[in-house]
């Protein structure tokens, strides 16, 4: 069982999550393009409000601490759409299938359900991000419709589910 804690981000850490963002085996499923600069990820966590819950898995190897998950939950600034947010989340390829995507998730849910009281979390994922779609499964999203050419991914326009999981009065509890 692989070691980690989550704690929130932190502006060092953008090198990181910007390396973590363009490589192979990330940067495909989510919308991360090769020239994405530090400086911009750095500029994003120092701009983030009360709104974007950003959290990151961190391990500490050979006595070196290194980020290698991020989780991102944006809650709707509108005054109409308080009650629901849109998550992000990456795992480094080198540290997929570990449990960290779920333990992230496991994080923000808690915040969401107990903290926040929110209703609605949403999320898209490309249709093809298998693993994706069942961990998202798996912790009550359903599949709400499909973006037909909703984003680019590597030479096509490929279609995206709309997930969203719905916890109206506690239901979920
Ligand atoms: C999708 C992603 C966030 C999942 O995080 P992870 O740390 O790899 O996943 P976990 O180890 O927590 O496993 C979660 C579930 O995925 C499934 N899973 C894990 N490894 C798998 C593998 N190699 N193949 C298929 N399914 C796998 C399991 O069902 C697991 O659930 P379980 O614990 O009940 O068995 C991560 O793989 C990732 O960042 N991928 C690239 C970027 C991405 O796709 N982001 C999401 C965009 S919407």
């Amino acid at each position: 069982m692989l070691d980690f804690t989550i704690r929130p981000v932190r502006v060092q850490d953008a090198a990181f999550i910007n390396e973590m963002k363009r490589m192979d085996g990330v940067r495909e499923n989510i919308l991360g393009i090769t020239s994405e600069r530090e400086t911009k990820l750095e500029d994003s966590i120092r701009n983030s409000t009360e709104n974007d819950h950003l959290l990151v898995a961190e391990v500490q190897e050979n006595g070196l601490k290194k980020v290698v998950g991020m989780i991102g939950m944006n809650v709707g600034r509108k005054p109409r759409q308080r009650h629901s947010a849109s998550i992000g989340i990456m795992v480094h390829a080198d540290y997929q299938g570990k449990g960290i995507g779920k333990a992230l998730f496991k994080e923000v849910i808690d915040l969401a359900d107990n903290w926040l009281m929110l209703v609605r979390l949403e999320l898209t994922v490309f249709v093809e991000n298998d693993r994706a779609v069942k961990l998202y499964q798996s912790l009550g999203f359903q599949i709400e419709g499909t973006k037909k050419y909703g984003a680019i991914r590597n030479g096509k326009y490929a279609d995206e589910y709309i997930m969203a999981r719905y916890n109206i009065g506690g239901m979920l509890k």
